[in-house]
């Protein structure tokens, strides 16, 4: 027997506020055919005054334990991927833990930019997987909408905020790849593309939050090449082929990425869940606010592959592959 760690309950919280391109285009020099050709968004939920990465993610946890049919008081770590905290410290995981009320364990965030969800659950499975953890909520809040230059139409048009939860929870397994349970995590980064998808600010150097930074164009490059070779070695290291893979929940960042690993990979459209029409790129949320969609309309089953990934600052990127 080894122990695995299963996916009980996935949750998701939007801000009311949705925002098309129709408004963007008001605000700078763009247009709802720019946008939806470039990227496939056609809007976003921008959170209002009050809304905030703790308060999405609290929202979105909550759903999540629900539906795993689970207890505040039943989690020992909590674990939120954000790049958007509600203060620079302490960990918008502490801030999460006291509003679950929830007095015991550990809590800490993760900052991998777009790739925090896929770093956190990682980390959920080893300290699973380890025996120092049994039962984890991995949360990805963001509100970039704060982040954001709105005077900058190459990057404001892109984003929007949100939150998604999982409940990971210890379980086990024969140790093959028909266990339920994450059976495959591969987390990477390169430091030499610091600059290309960045913050201009940070409390050590400008003493300010500063906007996001990014050249488009190089990272769409690197993001088809890295997330295409992660997908391959995780479904290879499971013992898989891409055929045996139900669904495919991506980062959404940009709709030709999707289209461009898939046909990589020969994976067909028809399988991979796709938000980010309504949602914008929400970064380290956007994978669970996927995953919530399609647990949630019934497209992802109990027993069936989910292979999750995603590329975002640092550069970093990763995969983690989960039979439901
Ligand atoms: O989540 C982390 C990972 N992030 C990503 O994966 C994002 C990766 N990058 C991308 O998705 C794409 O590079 C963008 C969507 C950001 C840009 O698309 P692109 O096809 O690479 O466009 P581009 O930057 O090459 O710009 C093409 C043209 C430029 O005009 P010129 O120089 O050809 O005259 C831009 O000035 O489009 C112009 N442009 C816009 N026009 C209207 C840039 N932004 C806009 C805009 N509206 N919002």
């Amino acid at each position: 027997m080894s122990l695995r760690s299963a996916i009980e309950g996935v949750g998701s919280a939007l801000p009311k506020r949705i925002m098309t391109n129709a408004d963007i285009s008001k605000i700078v020099d763009t247009s709802d055919e720019w946008i939806v050709e470039r990227t496939g968004i056609k809007a976003r939920h921008i959170a209002a005054e009050g809304e905030t990465t703790r308060t999405l993610a609290v929202e979105a946890a909550r759903k999540a334990l629900d539906h795993a049919k689970l207890a505040p008081g039943d989690i020992d770590l909590i674990i939120v991927a954000t790049s958007t905290p509600d203060k620079t410290f302490p960990a918008t995981a502490t801030q999460v833990q006291a509003d679950l009320g929830v007095t015991t364990g550990a809590a800490f965030d993760v900052q991998a930019v777009c790739s925090g969800f896929v770093y956190g659950l990682t980390i959920a499975d080893n300290f699973i997987r380890g025996g120092q953890a049994k039962c984890v909520l991995v949360i990805g809040s963001e509100t970039f909408s704060r982040i954001l230059d709105w005077n900058d139409r190459t990057t404001c048009v892109l984003f929007g905020d949100g939150a998604g939860a999982v409940v990971v929870r210890a379980s086990t397994g024969l140790g093959t790849n028909q266990d339920r349970g994450i059976l495959q995590c591969q987390i990477h980064s390169d430091g030499r593309y610091v600059d290309k998808l960045h913050v201009d600010g940070g409390p050590s150097t400008t003493k300010t939050v500063g906007h996001l930074r990014m050249e488009g164009r190089e990272v769409f490059k690197h993001a088809v090449t890295n997330i295409a070779s992660v997908m391959a070695e995780t479904i290879a290291k499971a013992g898989l082929v891409p055929a045996d893979i139900d669904w495919f929940v991506p980062h959404q960042a940009n709709r030709r990425i999707l289209e461009g690993t898939a046909r990589k990979l020969g994976i067909s459209e028809d399988r991979i869940v796709i938000t980010l029409d309504q949602h914008g790129n929400t970064s380290a949320a956007s994978i669970p606010l996927a995953l919530d969609a399609a647990v949630r309309d019934g497209r992802i089953k109990k027993g069936q592959l989910v292979l999750m990934e995603a590329m975002g600052g640092g550069f970093t990127w990763g995969a983690v592959l989960a039979r439901f």
